[in-house]
C-alpha cells in the first residue's frame, strides 16, 4: 500500500514537470532574467522538489554530473543548499573556497571562467561584483548560478516566495514590507522579485539607505502590476503580511557600525514595530544570518561597544516567527535543487 502510493506520487510529480514548459538551459544571475511565468514555475518546481526529499523518494536526475562551488564570501545555507541538493540530484559537488583557488589574487575571472567551464557542467558562484558572476558565466560556456552579489541575491528569492506560497497558499495580493538597509542585495532583489511577481513591496528605510535609482527603474519596468512604495515612513507597516529584514551591514561592506546602528533602530522589527502593523496574520522573515541575542562574536562585540543586544530583529519576534524564518532556510536547498535542474535538465 505504502510502495502504490509512493510510485502515485513519482507519477504525480514527473507527469507535472512534463506539463510545464520550463526555460531552456541557462544561467541564474539576477531575476529580471526571467519573466513572471519563468519564476513561477521554479517557486512551483521547488514545492514538488520538497516533496520527493519529504517522501524520501530518490531523484538522481543529474548522475554524474560535475559542479562547482566558489565562495568568495562566507556562507552557511547556501554553501549547504548547492551541496545537498546537487548531491541529492546525483552530481559531485567541489567546493573552491576564497584563498582555496588562483581566483583574484593570481587569475582573472575571464581565465578561470575558461578553465572551470572546460571542467565542470555548471558554476555556483558567491562573490563581490555583479559583473564577475556575469562574466563566468559569458565565458564558462557552462550554466552558473549567482549565490549572492552586492547587488543581487536571486536564489534567496525563489526559496522566499516558494515560502510564501506555502504558508499562505497563493502570492496573489500580498504585500511585503522590507525593513531596514534598502540598498543591500536583498533589498534590491525583494523589490525586483516582488515586481516581477506582481507582489506588492515596500522599501521602508531611512532616505539615504533607500535603493539606488537604477534599481527601482529595473523594478518599474519590470512590473506586473504590484504597487511598489520606497518611504522611510514606519508607519507604512500597517495592514501588510509579511515584515521582512536582513543584517544592518553586509558582508564586504566597510561601513562605521556605530553610523548604521543609529541610522536603523528605529527601523527595528520589534513587538512595537509589530502591533503598528494591525494584522494579527503577519508573519516576519529573515534571510538569515541574524543578529538577535549575544551568541555571536559579532553580537557580542556590538553589544560591549554600544551597550545593544539586538540588531535588525529582537530576540522575542526572532522567536516568534523562529518557524517560518527556519522552513524559509530549509527551502533554499529545495528551491536551489529546482534552480540547477532547470539549467542542466536537457544536458
Ligand atoms: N541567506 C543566506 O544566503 O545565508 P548564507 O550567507 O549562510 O548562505
Ligand atoms: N545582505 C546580506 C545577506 C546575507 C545572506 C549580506 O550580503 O551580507
Amino acid at each position: 500500500m505504502l510502495n502504490i502510493h509512493k510510485y502515485n506520487i513519482i507519477f504525480y510529480i514527473i507527469q507535472n514537470e512534463r506539463e510545464i514548459p520550463m526555460t531552456q538551459t541557462k544561467s541564474f544571475l539576477k531575476e529580471i532574467d526571467f519573466t513572471k511565468q519563468e519564476l513561477e514555475e521554479l517557486i512551483d518546481l521547488s514545492i514538488k522538489f520538497k516533496q520527493l526529499k519529504k517522501n524520501r523518494i530518490p531523484h538522481k536526475y543529474l548522475d554524474s554530473l560535475n559542479i562547482a562551488l566558489i565562495f568568495e564570501k562566507t556562507s552557511t545555507r547556501t554553501r549547504s543548499a548547492f551541496t545537498v541538493a546537487g548531491q541529492d540530484l546525483g552530481m559531485n559537488v567541489t567546493y573552491l573556497g576564497a584563498g582555496d583557488i588562483q581566483l583574484g589574487k593570481k587569475e582573472s575571472v575571464v581565465d578561470t571562467a575558461k578553465v572551470l567551464g572546460s571542467m565542470f557542467d555548471g558554476i555556483e558562484y558567491r562573490g563581490f561584483k555583479q559583473e564577475d558572476v556575469e562574466d563566468l558565466a559569458k565565458y564558462s560556456g557552462v550554466p552558473v548560478w549567482n549565490g549572492l552579489t552586492d547587488t543581487w541575491h536571486p536564489t534567496q528569492m525563489i526559496a522566499d516566495f516558494m515560502t510564501l506560497k506555502e504558508h499562505f497558499g497563493s502570492l496573489e495580493d500580498l504585500t511585503i514590507a522590507y525593513i531596514g538597509d534598502g540598498r543591500n542585495n536583498i533589498a534590491n532583489s525583494l523589490l525586483v522579485t516582488s515586481a516581477i511577481l506582481g507582489v506588492n513591496v515596500k522599501i521602508i528605510s531611512p532616505e539615504i539607505l533607500q535603493p539606488e535609482a537604477d534599481i527601482v527603474e529595473l523594478a518599474q519596468k519590470h512590473n506586473n502590476g504590484a504597487n511598489l512604495t520606497i518611504t522611510d515612513d514606519i508607519s507604512e507597516v500597517k495592514g501588510v503580511d509579511i515584515l521582512y529584514t536582513d543584517v544592518w551591514v553586509s558582508m564586504g561592506e566597510e561601513v562605521d557600525f556605530k553610523s548604521r546602528i543609529d541610522l536603523l533602530l528605529p527601523y527595528q522589527i520589534n513587538i512595537g514595530l509589530l502591533a503598528k502593523v494591525e494584522n494579527p496574520d503577519v508573519i516576519v522573515m529573515h534571510c538569515l544570518p541574524a543578529f538577535h541575542d549575544l551568541n555571536t562574536q559579532i553580537g557580542q562585540e556590538i553589544y560591549e561597544k554600544y551597550c545593544l543586544a539586538e540588531l535588525e530583529i529582537t530576540d522575542e519576534v526572532f522567536h516568534k516567527y523562529s518557524e517560518i524564518i527556519f522552513q524559509e532556510a530549509e527551502n533554499r536547498m529545495h528551491s536551489i535543487k529546482a534552480i540547477m535542474y532547470n539549467s542542466l535538465k536537457n544536458i
